[in-house]
């Protein structure tokens, strides 16, 4: 029997609209809650350098205030490893972040930036936090991944959902080494209800990451039911 694919929310952009106000509402903390009625099975914020959209704050209550293990995606810098280590998600995820750019661009060069990455992995595996490493599906950077020892990688779908071709090839062909090598395979970034199917209907993925388009389409439909839906066409795709 296949896998069920797990469902990790990511809810920075609840943060997004509160931010531009300047107040408490909505609150991240509540999409969290909902997220978790609706059936997620992971909650996901990323918190930037720039502190635009997740707080430290925000962080601080999400891995108090939730009853589902919770994903902080943090850039590879001393601030914050520091920031992991003293909240112990239960899993971080290292993504490469520009502060000029919109969303995470590319994936993380975990082949060129070994030496940088190496300690990093080891200070929050040494704490118990599962690490993940945000990468293109290139077989290179699979590799290190591995060889840098972290036990998950999480592959960058963006080329995938901007249509690029053979990008669903790739993420075949990735999720399957990264598999052989042992790796828990994750993917994420830009999927919709229209571009999830092929992607959740790849075996080898355990886990995919999905934000921007969940908390877009609540503003029409409602956040549980955003979820709902996204939850079931996983489901169908892995059924199929
Ligand atoms: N995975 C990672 C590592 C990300 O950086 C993001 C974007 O924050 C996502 C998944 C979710 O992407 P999206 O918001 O486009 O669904």
């Amino acid at each position: 029997m296949t896998r069920r694919l797990r469902l990790g929310v990511n809810i920075d952009h609840v943060a997004t609209i509160r931010n531009a106000r300047g107040g408490a509402h909505p609150s991240p903390l509540r999409a969290a809650e909902l997220a978790t009625a609706a059936g997620a099975d992971g909650i996901t914020a990323h918190l930037r350098e720039d502190r635009r959209h997740m707080t430290d704050t925000d962080i601080a209550e999400l891995v108090t205030g939730i009853a589902l293990p919770l994903n902080l995606e943090m850039a590879a810098t001393d601030e914050m490893l520091a920031i992991a280590l003293k909240h112990r998600p239960h899993a971080a995820c290292i993504v490469p972040e520009r502060r000029a750019e919109r969303t995470t661009e590319g994936g993380l060069d975990a082949a060129g930036q070994h030496n940088h990455l190496a300690p990093l992995v080891e200070r929050l595996s040494g704490a118990g936090i599962r690490v993940s490493l945000f990468i293109a599906p290139d077989p290179r950077q699979i590799e290190m991944a591995a060889r840098l020892g972290a036990p998950v990688v999480e592959l960058h779908t963006g080329p995938y959902a901007h249509g690029e071709e053979g990008a669903l090839a790739k993420l075949e062909a990735g999720a399957a080494l990264a598999a052989s090598l042992g790796l828990e395979v994750h993917a994420g970034h830009g999927l919709t209800f229209d571009n999830v199917g092929a992607v959740a209907a790849i075996p080898d993925l355990a886990e995919l990451n999905i934000g921007h388009f969940l908390i877009g389409e609540a503003l029409f439909i409602g956040l549980e039911a955003s979820i709902g839906h996204m939850r079931q066409l996983m489901d169908e795709a892995r059924a199929a």
